[in-house]
This record gives C-alpha cells, sequence and structure tokens, in this order.
C-alpha cells in the first residue's frame, strides 16, 4: 500500500514538474487525454462533505461511499468541508490515493465573513462604499482559504423587487448598477489579482438566472419575466461579474420563462459562454439537476443529466445525476464526450489557475490557520463595515443623536439582548452568539438604563437548519416594558427579525415586525412617545405604523460581530450615519413590487383624477425609497453642469455643501431618464454616486462620467440599442429625492 502511495506522489509531482513551462490549456488538454471517461465525469461531480448539509439530503448520501468516490478519482470537488485538518484530510486521499490525483476543490458560502462575521449583504449594500465591501471579502477569502475553503458560493447577484423572498438578505437589493458594482467589489475582494495566490479564493456568481423574481416572493417558485427585463435588470450583474473575471457561476433553482435555469441552453451556452465568453465553470445549485425533474422538464434523473449538460452546466451537486448517469447517456449516444471535456476542461482550468497542482496542500497550513483564524483580529475592519451599514430612516426633531449624558434610558426588546441574530444567516464560522449584543454596546456609554425585554421575537429555533417559530402570543412581558417605558426620558427599542427569519427558504407574506412586535411598540408609545426604535432585519419591513408615529427609526439589519458598537457609536452620535438603502421599503405587502426604477404607464399621477395607476387605498410610493438615508448633519446640492469632453463621453459635476453643524458623509447619486426611446424606458435608472465627506459649511465638487454606452439599453434580443434623443440628468440625495436635473440631447 505504502509503495502504492509514494508511486502515485512521485507520479503526481513528476507529472507537476513536466507541467511548469507549459501554458494552462497545454496542461489541461494533457491531463485529459489521460483520463478515463470515469474520470472525466469524476471531475464533474460535487459531494456535500460529511457534517453540515446546507440543501436536503439525498438518500444516496453516505460517507463511505464518498470516500471512495474520492479514493477513485470519481469526485472533483466537495462542499461544506472545513478546516486544514479535515481538508488535508480529503485532499490527501484525491492526490495520493486516486490515479491521477487530481486535487479536489473545496467549496462553501463563505457569504459575509468567515469566522469574523462582517454585515449581511443587503447591509453591506447600503454603505454603497465599495472599499468596504472588497475590504470584507478580501478578509472572508483570508480567514477562509486558511481554513483550506478555496472556492465562495458568492456573491449573490439576483436583483429583487420582492422583499417577501427571504434571500434579498443575500444580495444588493433591487438596482442592476449597485448589485453590479457590490458583486465587483466582492470578486475582486475573494479573487484579488491572482487565482493562485494561497490567500485568495475563487468566487461564484450566484444564481444564474432570475432567482430573485420569484412569483409572490416565495423562495425557489416560478420566474416569469419579460427578456427586457431579464437583459436590462436582471443579467447585468452577471455579465459585469464575467467582464471582471468570476472564475465560476452557479445555476439558479427556478424555472426561467418555462425552462429550469439548469437546463437552460439559450442562457448558459449562448448568453453567459457563447456571447459574454465565459471561460470559468458553471456549477448548479444544490440538487438543481434532478429538482427538473420534479419541475416536470426532465422525466427521471438520467434525462435530467442530459439536458443539463447539454445547457452547459459543468458540475454536478448533490443531484448524483452525473455520477450515476452520465457515463450510460454517452455510451449509448445520447450525449457527446466533447461536452463533457468541455466540461472538465473548465473545471482543471480552474484548478490549474488556482495552482492546486503545484500545491494541493497549498490551503492546508495548521499554523497559518492559527495565526489568521485564532490570532488576528479584524474586528476594526467589522466595526467599519458595521457602522457605515447603519441607514438613519427617520430623525424628528433631532432626537438623535443622544447626548452621552443622557439619563434615564429604557432599552427595550428581545433582540436589544441578543448575540446571536446581528450575525445573520449564511454565518459560515462565526461562533454562536459571539456578536456584540446592543446593550453591550450602549454599556460602553452608560450604565445608566433600565433593560426590559417586552417580547421573543421566536420561541424557539428547532428542526432542519434553524427553523424558527414565531412567537405569536406571548405577551407576558409587556406589563415590565411598559413600567420602565413610563419612568424613562428616552427608549431604545430594539425590535426586527430573528437571524433565521431571512435567507433561504425564509419567505414571509407579511413582513412587518414579526410575532407581537408590532402591539409591543404601539404598548410602549402609548404611554411615552419619546422612542428611537432601531430595526435589527434582513429585509425591508413593512412599518408603515412606526413610519407616522416613531420620531427616530434606525436601520440597524444583522450588522456582524460588532453590530451592538456601531449601533450605540451612532446612538450617542460618535458615528454620523451614511447608509443609504439599497431597497424601498414598501409602505404594505400590497404594493409589492414596488421599486424606483418603474415605468411611467401611460397614466401616471397627475393624469386625471379617477383613472391613473394607484391604489384607492395607498400611496404608490414606498414608505423610503431606494437610495433614502439620512444624516445626523445636512446637505445642499447646487450647480449642476454637464459637460461632453469627447464625442460620446460626458461629465457631470455639481457642488455638495455641509450645511449642519457636524461633519458628515453624504452619497450624491446620479440618475437618468431617456425620454423617448423604442422601448419604454424607467423613470429613473442609477448610472452612478459618489461618497463626499464635509465639514460644517466646507463645499465640494463632485463628478460623475457618463458614457454613451450608459445612455443605451438592451432590446429583447440581447442588443445594446443606444437611441439618439433627450436624457434627463438627475443628482438626488436618493431615487426619491432628486435635488439638480440638466438635460442631455444625444445626437447620431
Ligand atoms: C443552495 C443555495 O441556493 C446556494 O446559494 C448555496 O450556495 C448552495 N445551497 C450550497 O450551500
Amino acid at each position: 500500500m505504502k509503495k502504492i502511495v509514494i508511486i502515485m506522489v512521485i507520479s503526481t509531482m513528476s507529472f507537476a514538474c513536466s507541467q511548469k513551462s507549459k501554458s494552462i490549456d497545454e496542461k489541461v488538454n494533457e491531463l485529459l487525454s489521460r483520463m478515463t471517461l470515469d474520470e472525466k465525469i469524476g471531475q464533474l461531480v460535487q459531494y456535500n462533505g460529511f457534517w453540515d448539509a446546507t440543501g436536503p439530503v439525498p438518500q444516496e448520501s453516505n460517507s463511505k461511499r464518498k470516500y471512495n468516490d474520492v479514493r477513485q478519482g470519481l469526485v472533483g470537488s466537495v462542499l461544506n468541508v472545513y478546516g486544514v485538518e479535515q481538508v488535508r484530510k480529503l485532499q490527501e486521499i484525491a492526490v495520493t490515493q486516486s490515479r491521477l490525483g487530481i486535487p479536489l476543490i473545496f467549496g462553501m458560502d463563505v457569504i459575509h465573513g468567515y469566522k469574523t462575521a462582517f454585515p449581511v449583504p443587503i447591509a453591506e449594500a447600503a454603505s454603497w462604499n465599495m472599499q468596504t465591501i472588497e475590504q470584507a471579502a478580501r478578509i472572508s477569502a483570508t480567514e477562509a482559504s486558511a481554513a483550506g475553503i478555496n472556492w465562495t458560493f458568492a456573491p449573490m447577484l439576483d436583483v429583487s423587487r420582492d422583499p417577501r423572498w427571504g434571500r434579498v438578505m443575500e444580495g444588493a437589493g433591487e438596482d442592476p448598477y449597485l448589485t453590479a458594482q457590490v458583486g465587483i467589489a466582492k470578486i475582486k475582494g475573494f479573487q484579488g489579482t491572482d487565482l493562485s495566490h494561497s490567500q485568495t479564493i475563487a468566487a461564484c456568481a450566484k444564481h444564474f438566472a432570475g432567482y430573485g423574481f420569484p412569483i409572490a416572493g416565495r423562495d425557489y417558485n416560478t420566474v416569469d419575466v419579460s427578456k427586457v427585463t431579464l437583459f436590462n435588470d436582471i443579467l447585468p450583474p452577471f455579465k459585469a461579474a464575467v467582464e471582471n473575471n468570476v472564475a465560476t457561476v452557479m445555476n439558479a433553482f427556478n424555472v426561467l420563462n418555462g425552462v429550469p435555469c439548469t437546463g437552460n441552453s439559450w442562457l448558459v451556452r449562448d448568453v453567459l459562454k457563447n456571447t459574454w465568453n465565459f471561460k470559468g465553470f458553471v456549477v448548479s445549485d444544490w440538487g438543481s439537476i434532478m429538482e427538473m425533474a420534479t419541475h416536470g422538464y426532465a422525466q427521471d434523473r438520467y434525462h435530467a443529466a442530459q439536458l443539463a449538460i447539454e445547457a452547459g452546466c459543468d458540475m454536478d451537486m448533490e443531484s448524483y445525476a452525473y455520477r450515476n448517469d452520465l457515463k450510460t447517456l454517452i455510451e449509448k449516444g445520447v450525449v457527446k464526450e466533447s461536452l463533457i471535456d468541455d466540461a472538465v476542461r473548465r473545471i482543471l482550468r480552474i484548478k490549474f489557475e488556482m495552482g492546486l497542482f503545484d500545491n494541493p496542500y497549498k490551503y492546508c497550513d495548521k499554523e497559518h490557520e492559527k495565526v489568521i483564524l485564532q490570532n488576528t483580529d479584524y474586528s476594526k475592519e467589522a466595526l467599519q463595515s458595521a457602522l457605515e451599514a447603519i441607514v438613519l430612516l427617520k430623525n424628528e426633531q433631532s432626537l438623535l443623536p443622544l447626548s452621552k449624558n443622557q439619563k434615564n434610558i429604557a432599552v427595550i426588546g428581545a433582540l436589544a439582548n441578543d448575540k446571536d441574530t446581528p450575525l445573520g444567516n449564511w454565518r459560515a464560522q462565526a461562533v454562536k452568539n459571539s456578536a456584540v449584543s446592543v446593550l453591550e454596546g450602549i454599556s460602553v456609554y452608560t450604565n445608566d438604563y433600565v433593560y426590559a425585554q417586552g417580547a421573543l421575537v421566536h420561541t424557539n429555533a428547532a428542526g432542519f437548519i434553524h427553523t424558527v417559530n414565531i412567537n405569536t402570543t406571548d405577551k407576558s412581558g409587556f406589563a415590565q416594558a411598559i413600567a420602565v417605558a413610563k419612568k424613562a426620558d428616552v427608549i431604545i427599542m430594539v425590535l426586527g427579525e430573528n437571524c433565521f427569519q431571512s435567507g433561504e427558504a425564509r419567505s414571509r407574506s407579511d413582513i412587518g415586525l414579526p410575532g407581537v412586535q408590532q402591539e409591543l411598540l404601539e404598548a410602549v408609545y402609548a404611554v411615552n412617545r419619546n422612542i428611537v426604535l432601531v430595526l435589527m432585519n434582513g429585509r425591508p419591513l413593512t412599518i408603515p405604523w412606526a413610519g407616522e408615529h416613531i420620531p427616530a427609526i434606525v436601520e440597524a439589519w444583522q450588522l456582524g460581530q460588532q453590530s451592538g458598537n456601531a449601533i450605540a457609536q451612532v446612538l450617542f452620535g460618535d458615528y454620523n450615519p451614511q447608509g443609504k438603502l439599497p431597497m424601498s421599503f414598501p409602505r404594505s405587502v400590497g404594493q409589492i413590487p414596488v421599486y424606483y426604477n418603474h415605468l411611467n404607464t401611460g397614466r401616471p399621477e397627475g393624469f386625471n383624477k379617477v383613472f391613473w395607476s394607484h391604489y384607492m387605498d395607498i400611496e404608490n410610493t414606498p414608505l423610503y425609497s431606494f437610495g433614502h438615508g439620512l444624516s445626523y448633519t445636512t446637505f445642499a446640492y447646487s450647480n449642476i453642469v454637464l459637460k461632453e469632453t469627447k464625442k460620446g463621453e460626458y461629465t457631470i459635476t455639481a457642488h455638495i455643501t455641509n450645511t449642519g453643524n457636524r461633519t458628515g458623509t453624504e452619497t450624491p447619486q446620479l440618475y437618468i431618464r431617456d425620454v423617448v426611446a423604442s422601448v419604454v424606458r424607467p423613470v429613473k435608472e442609477l448610472k452612478g454616486f459618489t461618497k463626499v465627506t464635509l465639514s460644517p459649511g466646507e463645499s465640494k465638487q463632485i463628478e460623475f462620467k457618463l458614457q454613451r454606452a450608459d445612455l443605451g439599453f438592451y432590446t429583447e434580443t440581447g442588443k445594446l440599442n443606444v437611441e439618439p434623443g433627450d436624457f434627463e440628468i438627475m443628482i438626488g440625495s436618493s431615487s426619491s429625492t432628486i435635488l439638480l436635473n440638466t438635460k442631455l440631447t444625444l445626437t447620431e
């Protein structure tokens, strides 16, 4: 046995040596030529690890068989195996015991941190600060790679207009431009400039495509969108990811216009691989090949395997379809072997680019793992991310910030004392209950507060991956909360969602404050109106009553490990909030989808008193719109100037002045409207944003650039059209607060 291992190691090493001078494509082809059909198919198989599952576990799943398959060279990748010891153990089997010694690639959902928990992605996006987002991804990659992981299933680039969909927590909101920018920042952070560096990891743009548009906001539900919406609103972030060298792409679970994405040849082969020239590989989502049969698109698993490989799905995550059926499909001549070869080439290329053939254990250094995961403290960076993500939604009569000498505070709400919820869903290896709670954050400033839980958000977390039972009955804590509220000068109420009420499979039909929290809020308000409401949530909530009655509202999402410190710094004025919403907050579920970049309709507001596009019982606008976020200071906008610097290139400048008495950071946003086009265009489209920090009285010039192509749109055939005509150019502090306007006329 030992002898065989030694021979294999030597043969792998000599293979590696002979490879040094060759190009990656040459190395891939040479290796491919030595592979049996079984070994080729093996590269296309991804197994879940042996302990954590992030999807339904298939009946076939069996640890013994998995190890054996790795030994036989029948596995290309595993997910959810982490930690140097475990990764090395498995990698050793692949490298030293399989015939060709091809290393495995280790994937995991490193979504907003590996050990250090950063804010959940929708919160990160609220910072509109791409450097901060890139840095968080960089640190996540450093930590994950130290634990043996070399591939993350992130960023999620699903634009969504439906906050009922729990996975909005994992994306960057409703806008394709912002989502693309965030995606690029994350890809840069994860992958760096060199995939072979031992502290970078491959990224994965997911879910391709349309997954953020499930009918009625129910996860995994059908998606039926026009090609115009697909090309203009859903695909641009993915295109940007490909242009920025994302290594991999993941299929979406859903049916897109009648065809499951995993078997959608037009989407994956024509658009992604041919038109966009994507050179990396495509991984299915968990079981999504097999689910094509459940959708009613494939007859059975065998047929599903055929449809998936034909459509360009290169790797099978946990369907066992490629493992069990591809060989027969080829032997019977149903599937061409050249399709398998193409998929294998793509996977091997990434493995070569990662340097796994030069050193399969490059991510397996125990000492390094210890240094990074036990002895390196990233809390400063986590705090910065958390601070920048906080959005001040409302601040009547400048109730905030509180004075540092504020006496007699009541803190109410179970989430104020929750050290786990701020870590959010998809928390990788963040340690349970390790976040700084709001109470702990407040304690840094004062001990002059009384705490009352008021109401539980949930009663227990049980069942398969944290099924949350929302408390809808227990009001036993109300009396105490009301008693402390009565005596307080100011009340900080921390309400919202538990960490597992958003995320995958966490759709909600009612997105108000869960359980009895709304009743608690109203009961407290009845005895004392001086309330600062701090929201913790992974999605926009409907809070119309709070929006009308509560004087100050702070959106604090799920901010990661430094949550409580960040919130307290904002409450007591050591940090001036600067976040802006990446997604509209509806007034009511009945308005959904409500989003800023809608079309005008033929009957917009003002058209007629009765016969116009509206509701009889509610306004059309959201409660808080995309791009909204206040500061403790105020800003004035002036002097918009548009110049054509070169043919088809424009700069737009303006002045922003801090008119308040605190230093603050503003995020001016550039919107355009194509007034008349052959395909009707939205009333506003975000085309740029910038950040400007100003001390009181200070004024700075900001500048945006627009290229001719930025004025274009995609037709339903996917062609980019730039049509001459008039464009409104708008600069605002949110999508609903446009402060400066000008016009651009595009000639031929
Ligand atoms: C299913 C999710 O949809 C996907 O985003 C995730 O990466 C995989 N499970 C693996 O956990």
